[in-house]
C-alpha cells in the first residue's frame, strides 16, 4: 500500500481532486496508445475507476480487470455507471491476480510511483500480457514540476517545508520509465510528455479541491493559521486568474509504451 500521505481511501474526494485530472490526461494518453477496440485489458492501480471509465467508453474492451489495493476507491469505481462490465478486484501491482499471458493491454495510470518495487510491478505486467501485448504507463513528472499540486508544493518549499513526494517518485523520470520497460523485456519503446489543463471556478475552488489531496492536507495540517494564510496568499499570487476569476492550472506527465515480444 502507499505510504501514509498518499492513502487513497475516499473515492468521491479522489474524483474531485484527481479523477478529473486523470480523465483529461488519460484521454491524450489513450489517443497516443491508439489501441484496437475489443481487447482484454488490465488496469493496474485503477483507483476509483476514472481512467477505467475512459477505456470502457472509448475502446469497448471484451474484458477489463481493474485492480487496486484500496477498497474505498473500488467501492466508488463499482458504482460508476460508465464502467459496467469491468471486473474490479482488490489486489497489488506486485502480485497481479491474473493468469500468465491473459491480457492484450496492461496499463498503470498515475500509479508506478506508489508501487513499493516498481520493477516488480512492471515485471508483473509482462507476465500477464500475451505476446505482442501493449504495456503502458504515465506518471506525473514530479521532478520536472508536473505534479498538479506543484504550485502549493513550491510555495511550501519556499517557506522552508519539505515537499511531500510519492514514495517511489524516482520512477516518474522518463529515463527511469524507459529503463523499467527495457529491463522487463518490452520492445518498440516510445516515450513522451503529456500536459493537461484544468480550470477552477475561483481561487477558493482551487484551494479546497487541492486540500482534498492527503499529501497537501497533511502538510497544511502541520502549519499554524498565520503560516497557512501566508501560504494561501503566495499560491494565489502565483496563479493567474482570468478577468472572470477562473483559475487555470496545468500539469505534466511522462508516458511510456512498449510491447511484449512475440
Ligand atoms: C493517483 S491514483 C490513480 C488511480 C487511477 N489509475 C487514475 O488514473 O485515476 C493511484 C492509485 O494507486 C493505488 N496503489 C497504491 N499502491 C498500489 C500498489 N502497490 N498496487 C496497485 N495499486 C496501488 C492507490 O490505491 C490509488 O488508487
Amino acid at each position: 500500500m502507499a505510504d501514509q500521505p498518499f492513502r487513497f481511501e475516499d473515492g468521491a474526494s479522489y474524483e474531485k481532486m484527481m479523477g478529473r485530472w486523470s480523465r483529461i490526461i488519460g484521454a491524450t494518453f489513450l489517443d497516443w496508445l491508439a489501441p484496437r477496440s475489443g481487447l482484454q485489458w488490465a488496469d493496474v492501480g485503477c483507483g476509483n475507476g476514472a481512467f477505467t471509465e475512459l477505456v470502457v467508453e472509448r475502446f469497448a474492451p471484451t474484458a477489463i480487470t481493474a485492480i487496486d489495493p484500496s477498497e474505498g476507491q473500488l467501492k466508488f469505481a463499482r458504482a460508476r455507471p460508465g464502467t459496467k462490465g469491468a471486473t474490479y478486484v482488490q489486489g497489488d501491482a506486485m502480485a497481479l491476480p491474473l493468469a500468465d499471458a491473459s491480457v492484450d493491454a496492461a496499463v498503470m495510470a498515475l500509479v508506478i510511483f506508489f508501487v513499493p518495487e516498481p520493477a516488480r510491478g512492471v515485471a508483473e505486467m509482462a507476465r500477464v500480457l500475451k505476446p505482442g501485448g501493449l504495456a503502458a504507463a504515465y506518471a506525473w513528472d514530479i521532478f520536472g514540476g508536473g505534479f498538479p499540486m506543484e504550485p502549493i508544493q513550491a510555495e511550501l518549499s519556499a517557506l522552508g517545508f519539505q515537499p511531500v513526494r510519492p514514495p517511489r517518485a524516482d520512477a516518474s523520470r522518463v529515463d527511469a520509465l524507459q529503463k523499467l520497460w527495457r529491463d522487463a523485456g518490452f520492445v518498440d519503446l516510445e516515450a513522451r510528455e503529456i500536459s493537461a489543463t484544468r480550470t477552477f471556478a475561483d481561487f477558493e475552488d482551487y484551494w479546497t479541491t487541492n486540500l482534498l489531496s492527503n499529501s497537501i492536507a497533511a502538510a497544511v495540517a502541520g502549519l499554524d493559521r498565520a503560516t497557512i494564510a501566508q501560504l494561501k496568499e503566495r499560491v494565489r499570487d502565483k496563479l493567474t486568474g482570468g478577468a472572470d476569476g477562473l483559475i487555470t492550472s496545468t500539469s505534466r506527465a511522462n508516458a511510456i509504451k512498449g510491447r511484449k515480444p512475440v
